[in-house]
Parts: structure tokens; sequence; C-alpha cells
């Protein structure tokens, strides 16, 4: 599936990119939210998430890359979010906030820097709907992608296949037309990709050069099929 990342889309014209993805062929919107304190990067909060989700006919994916992220759950849930990753590196209490995100209905992310050990999230998987594997350091959109991720996404999918979980893989950074092949062959299931598609000419027929690398039989949980 594919996570259009609004990073790099025209802030100016908001609605106009939301009303391309709602009529694409991509699943989700995700939305990067920086403090400037757990990224050397400032981008968007809880007004553009609730803007976004007003016009988006697609489930909003936010990813927070913010410091003690548990102060924010319920702000971002009432913005509009469906889904909510929040940094292992970046809570003091990944258990509480993992609690925090369910109580408030929304589905619960696990973000993981490309440095840290995977090994790290692993205690958190039966509660995970979702790990997202930066492949990139997060702060800023149209870095290069980092190739260990492959490696890393095999490891966390090895995991799950012998623990019988369901939980989705994501990637975000960096995924273009060239890796996303690979990516899916690896058991990703959710790309996030920003300026591949933002800085496309045609930014519909991008997405749906992605979904065209998509393995055909795959099945998602239902709340992830939008
Ligand atoms: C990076 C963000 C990504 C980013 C992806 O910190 O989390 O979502 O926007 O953008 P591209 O696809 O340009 O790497
Ligand atoms: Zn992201």
């Amino acid at each position: 599936m594919i996570a259009p990342s609004i990073l790099n889309a025209d802030f100016l014209h908001l609605d106009q990119e939301v009303a391309m993805i709602n009529e694409s062929g991509a699943h989700w919107v995700h939305l990067d939210v920086m403090d400037g304190v757990f990224v050397p990067n400032i981008s968007f909060g809880i007004p553009v998430v609730e803007a976004v989700s007003r016009v988006s006919r697609k489930l909003l994916d936010v990813h927070l890359m913010i410091v003690q992220p548990e102060r924010y759950i319920r702000a971002f849930r009432e913005a509009g979010a469906n889904l909510i990753d929040f940094h292992v590196e970046a809570s003091d209490n990944p258990k509480r906030t993992i609690q925090l995100i369910q109580e408030e209905g929304c589905r619960t992310g696990m973000a993981l820097k490309p440095d840290t050990p995977v090994e790290d999230i692993y205690d958190y998987l039966p509660e995970l709907d979702l790990v997202l594997v930066m492949s990139v350091f997060p702060g800023f959109g149209g870095q290069a992608f980092i190739e260990e991720t492959y490696s890393r996404v095999e490891r966390i999918k090895k995991r799950l296949v012998a623990e019988g979980l369901k939980t989705l893989i994501q990637v975000d950074g960096g995924v273009n037309e060239h890796n996303a092949a690979s990516l899916y062959a690896a058991g990703v299931d959710v790309l996030v990709v920003g300026s591949h598609i933002f800085k496309s000419q045609d930014p519909m027929a991008a997405i749906e050069a992605l979904n065209g690398k998509r393995p055909g039989a795959t099945r998602y949980p239902s709340w992830a099929a939008s």
C-alpha cells in the first residue's frame, strides 16, 4: 500500500494536494509532525492535521517525530488521526504510550530510527498494529534510501511470522519506483513516499506506478485497507 507523505507537498494548496490523493490509488495519507527537538527540523502540527482530516477520504497516518509523544496523543486523535506512530527512542514509557493510543481508539505504530537496534521493539510487537522502519534519518524529505533497511525489515518480518502476528511493516524515507518492489519482497506492507510523488510532473501516475510494484496476492487487515 502507498502512504503519500505531504511533507514535500505545496502547503499553499494543500486542499488540492489532498484532493489528488483522494482521487489516486493511494491508501493512506502520511503526516510528518516534527518538533525541532527530537529531529533537527520543524514541520507542522495539530491545525494542519485537522485541516487535512476535513478533506481527506483516506486513513490518516500521523508520524510523530516529537519528544514525549504521550502528551499529544489525545490532541492528534481529536484532529482526526486514525493511526499514530511514535518513536520508541522518544518515549520514556513506550508501553504507556501504546496504551494511551489504544484508549483513544487509534491504531498504534512504533517507529525506529535507522541506528536503533530492531530488537528494541520486539517486546512491544504483540501490541502494535504497525512498525515504522525509518529508511533515512528522520527530519527531512528527499534523502537517499539506506540500504541496510532491507535486512532490518527481513528480521522484523521473520519475528512477526514466528510469533504469528499481523502487525504491518511500513518503510519511510527515500522510497521510489526503483526500490518499491524489493521492499515489498523483503516484507514491507506500506510504503511512505514523499518527494518521489510530490516532485513528480504527474503525482497520480507516480502513485499508479508504485501500486504496480505491489505483489497481487497480498491481503491486509480490514482497518488498513481503506
Ligand atoms: C522523514 C519523514 C518522511 C519523509 C519521506 O523524516 O518521516 O516521511 O517525508 O519523504 P521522502 O519520500 O522524500 O524521503
Ligand atoms: Zn514519516
